[in-house]
């Protein structure tokens, strides 16, 4: 199968991965009314180009917190990404390094910290949650830094984990469990049932030591326990007060919020509804876009994360205000379906797609991009 598109590689990873794998990664909150609104909003974006201006010379590189990157594109923190592919995070990690893009670990990943640090020449940045144990969030700072991540991530959207209609059907266990009903499934992906079944066994890293034994049941039943709904801005100058490298929030769509986060001395805000994931009817990240950057007038930057599926999505992000784009699913899907090499395929997608687009666009490097570059249209 000729891979030109994102979505091509979403549908062969929808062959290659059992049907609850792929819907795990594919699925969004109840009726996934903000997931289709991730992408829905951009179509409703136009691009408006300019012509004869020169674009022989093209640069699509951005600076986020002080460090550069080739295309203006970090994979998104993303739970469990070894159940997907062997050693999913470290190939997704390694293929970003090669592109000189950002890669942001998550505290959920099947890769600990210290792996994911020593096989890239980039610095990573990490993701955490605010958990009830604030000694063990104080620990995977500490091991963060030690580890030089360039940025610390706190996810503030996932007070609860979003209900997820398609993995309630799919009766979606982690790790997946070999039931008489699921063995017709695994057995139609043989590819994936013996990488699976061959490689080493996915868990939940980053928790092993915390003395809550290694495999992914148990420490996943400690993790459940983690997540702490009495979290608030207190806890965020907590975190500030421990972490003096750059510190975004990740998961806000409200501007009132982007403005008091700024206040508690956030250096970045991930504009962000966990990809559809956790509150169904939420607004799109884009369309949230352009109102936070007007509350936060450049006091931090910004980073639009959700529905990017072409380069020209990311053009019109960064027109509007955002300093880059994370990607979740884009390279899950590369991942599922041919590993390191999918992910990699993924970031030269998205990278030709930026640099033809912006030759279409009349803008010879990403810094020319401003709200010209988009008009509102109906559809
Ligand atoms: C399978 C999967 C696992 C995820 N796990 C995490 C996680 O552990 N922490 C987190 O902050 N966000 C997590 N996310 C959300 C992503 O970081 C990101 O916000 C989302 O995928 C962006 O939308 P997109 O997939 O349309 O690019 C996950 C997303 C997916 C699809």
């Amino acid at each position: 199968m000729t891979i030109a598109s994102i979505e091509d590689l979403r549908l062969l990873a929808r062959r290659r991965l059992p049907r609850a794998l792929f819907d795990f990664i594919d699925g969004g909150a109840q009726d996934e009314v903000t997931l289709r609104r991730n992408r829905e909003d951009f179509s409703r974006l136009a691009l408006v180009p300019r012509v004869l201006t020169d674009v022989s010379e093209r640069d699509q590189s951005v600076t986020v917190f002080g460090q550069k990157l080739r295309s203006p594109l970090i994979l998104a923190p993303t739970g469990l990404p070894g159940v997907l592919w062997p050693d999913g995070a470290a190939a997704a990690a390694r293929a970003a390094d090669e592109a000189g893009v950002g890669f942001c670990l998550s505290t959920m990943s099947t890769s600990s910290i210290e792996d994911i640090a020593k096989l890239s020449r980039q610095r990573t940045w990490f993701q955490v949650y605010v958990m009830r144990d604030r000694e063990l969030t104080r620990d995977m700072m500490q091991r963060a830094r030690d580890a030089r991540c360039s940025a610390l991530v706190i996810t503030v959207d996932l007070q609860v984990q979003g209900q997820r209609d398609r993995d309630v059907r799919n009766g979606l266990t982690m790790p997946p469990r070999l039931h008489w009903s699921s063995l017709l499934e695994f057995g139609l992906h043989p590819g994936w049932l013996w990488r699976y079944a061959t490689g080493p066994k996915p868990t939940l890293a980053n928790f092993i030591g915390a003395g809550k034994g290694t495999d992914m049941i148990t420490i996943a039943g400690f993790v459940n326990s983690q997540f702490d709904q009495s979290v608030t801005w207190k806890d965020i100058d907590w975190v500030r007060s421990v972490w003096d490298g750059p510190l975004a929030l990740k998961g806000i769509t409200s501007a009132e919020d982007a403005k008091i986060a700024v206040a508690h001395g956030i250096d970045g805000i991930i504009v962000s509804n966990h990809g559809g994931r956790q509150l169904d009817g939420s607004p799109s990240a884009i369309s949230a876009l352009p109102e936070i950057a007007d509350a936060v007038q450049g006091r931090a930057q910004l980073v639009l994360d959700g529905g990017v599926r072409r380069g020209s999505d990311v053009l019109k992000a960064l027109s509007l205000g955002a300093a880059a784009c994370m990607i979740g699913r884009p390279f899950l899907y590369g991942l599922a379906a041919l590993g390191g090499a999918g992910v990699s395929k993924a970031l030269e997608l998205l990278r030709n797609e930026i640099d033809v687009n912006l030759a279409l666009l009349g803008r010879a490097g990403v810094e020319e991009l401003d709200a010209s570059a988009v008009t509102r249209v109906a559809r």
